[in-house]
């Protein structure tokens, strides 16, 4: 029989109805997790389920959001009723919002973007943590942004702060949770081909930004996917608080 490097582990994926959350839940159930597709469009996390059943795999659907806490622990209230435990959280959920200068931005989608991108974090992985710690293991893989690490062409000064604020985070749970032997990282993608960069800009933009990549190209959903994989992984037992880049070399620090 084939090892497959998730068999019997039980991942959380937020906002996996499509984009690169798609794609992790979609690699992490093909190496054998089970895993709670989480997202706001009912439609596009059952469409995910479906694909990972098609497949072979195991999966169920949590409709919520994860800036509301009631949500959240019916969330991981459902990861445990089906399987059992929790053993992966990644806090994929975000949103991005066009680039406009920082004295336009109204102050309601300001808190929206703090409470989806910061606060979904810190509410997810505060829901995960007494069934990880219990387990005495855990693997936690936040998503930030290169512009959380630097600024980006496409979101506003409110999607850079959040994405900075979900840096600190990640460290901060990777030194309390370190004792518990639970793994919490954060990646910093650049610019990657999603339906998200597809919305909040124009075909142009995304040219010119292809242009300013080293490697040529924006990233795929795949190449994201990758990268959370491996930190899933026990191949990265060594790694926690660590922010991870995946750019293409556009920001190399
Ligand atoms: N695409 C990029 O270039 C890029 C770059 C850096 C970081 N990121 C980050 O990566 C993550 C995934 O990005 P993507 O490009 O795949 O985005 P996407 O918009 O294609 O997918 C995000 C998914 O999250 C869901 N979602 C939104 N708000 C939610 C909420 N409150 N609760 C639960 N689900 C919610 C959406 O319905 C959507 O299905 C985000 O955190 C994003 O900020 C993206």
């Amino acid at each position: 029989m084939i090892h497959r490097r998730f068999d019997g582990e039980v991942a959380i994926v937020t906002g996996s109805g499509r984009g690169m959350g798609k794609a992790t839940a979609l690699t992490l159930a093909s190496q054998g997790a089970r895993v709670v597709v989480n997202d706001i469009r009912a439609e596009l996390a059952q469409q995910v389920v479906e694909e990972v059943r098609t497949a072979g795999g195991q999966a169920v659907a949590y409709v919520g959001d994860v800036s509301y806490e009631s949500d959240v622990s019916a969330m991981v209230a459902l990861a445990i009723q089906e399987y059992g435990t929790v053993d992966i959280l990644v806090n994929n959920a975000g949103i991005l919002r066009a680039t406009r200068p920082l004295e336009t931005i109204p102050l309601d989608e300001w808190e929206l973007m703090m409470a989806v991108n910061v606060t979904g974090v810190f509410l997810c992985t505060k829901a995960v943590l007494p069934v990880m710690k219990a387990n005495r293991s855990g693997k936690i893989v936040n998503i930030s942004s290169s512009a959380g690490r630097s600024t980006s062409t496409f979101g506003g000064a409110h999607y850079t702060t959040s994405k900075a604020a979900v840096l600190g985070l990640t460290r901060h749970t990777a030194r309390e949770t370190a004792p518990y032997n639970i793994n919490v990282n954060a990646i910093a993608p650049g610019s990657m081909d999603t339906e998200m960069v597809r919305e909040m800009s124009t075909p142009e933009h995304m040219e010119q930004e292809r242009q300013n990549i080293p490697l040529g190209r924006l990233g795929t959903a795949q190449d994201e996917a990758n990268l959370v994989v491996f930190l899933c992984s026990e191949e990265s037992s060594y790694i926690t608080g660590a922010t991870i880049d995946i750019n293409g070399g556009d920001l190399m620090i």
